[in-house]
């Protein structure tokens, strides 16, 4: 009986070194180093950031570590199905500085000039483009002053498909938002990664 608890447990150790060994890899695989990506954000204890699109969270809870229970993220989605699955992860973790927010396509529904900080991961190429404009102006409007508005999403290579949003594109929707490009990453394989900044006053 003990042999056999004994084996459970290390099935259980070998299992998880195993997931976390495909997770590591996975994240290279798209080229995406999570750790630096987070350090560039700027995040630190008690910054309130908006993960919008947040998918499955997997951001939304390595943030929730870095800000701590002085800080706040928040994490938007449509779908109902993702906001579960990250609803019954807080649940579980016992999280107490992440908030799961419902939005409409156009609209995250967070607070006016609220946040420090606000990202879109790999979301703005499926959002429609006629609403694209309207989502960052309203992500940009939850900025506060000075607040940075991050977006990383696919690279374009060959050319543009419905997986990516030219450049052009992300410039223009930025500017009509008032935000300002004031940093670029270029260490990400596949994707883009662009900073913005609201303006001060
Ligand atoms: C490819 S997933 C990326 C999820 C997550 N950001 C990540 O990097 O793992 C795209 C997500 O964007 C969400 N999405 C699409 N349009 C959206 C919108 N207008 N507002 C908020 N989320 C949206 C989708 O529901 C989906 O979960």
């Amino acid at each position: 009986m003990k042999t056999a608890r004994t084996l459970t447990a290390v099935t259980r150790h070998r299992f998880l070194v195993a997931l976390t060994a495909v997770v590591a890899m996975t994240s290279l695989a798209f080229g995406r180093d999570t750790k630096r990506v987070i350090t560039d954000l700027g995040v630190k204890e008690g910054t309130v950031i908006a993960d919008v699109g947040c998918g499955r969270g997997g951001l939304s809870f390595q943030l929730s570590k870095v800000v701590g229970a002085k800080g706040k993220v928040f994490a938007t989605e449509i779908s109902d199905k993702c906001l579960k699955t990250v609803a019954e992860r807080i649940k579980k973790e016992k999280v107490t500085n992440i908030e799961v927010m419902k939005s409409d396509r156009t609209k995250t529904k967070l607070a006016p000039s609220s946040l420090d900080a606000a990202i879109v991961v790999d979301v703005l190429h499926h959002v429609r483009k006629e609403n694209r404009f309207a989502l960052v102006k309203d992500i940009a409007a939850s900025l506060k002053p000075g607040g940075h508005f991050f977006i990383i999403d696919n690279k374009v290579k060959d050319k543009i498909t419905s997986e990516h949003v030219a450049r052009v594109d992300f410039m223009a929707m930025t500017k009509a938002a008032g935000l300002t490009l004031d940093a670029e990453f270029f260490y990400l394989k596949n994707e883009v990664f662009l900073r913005f900044r609201k303006s001060a006053k």
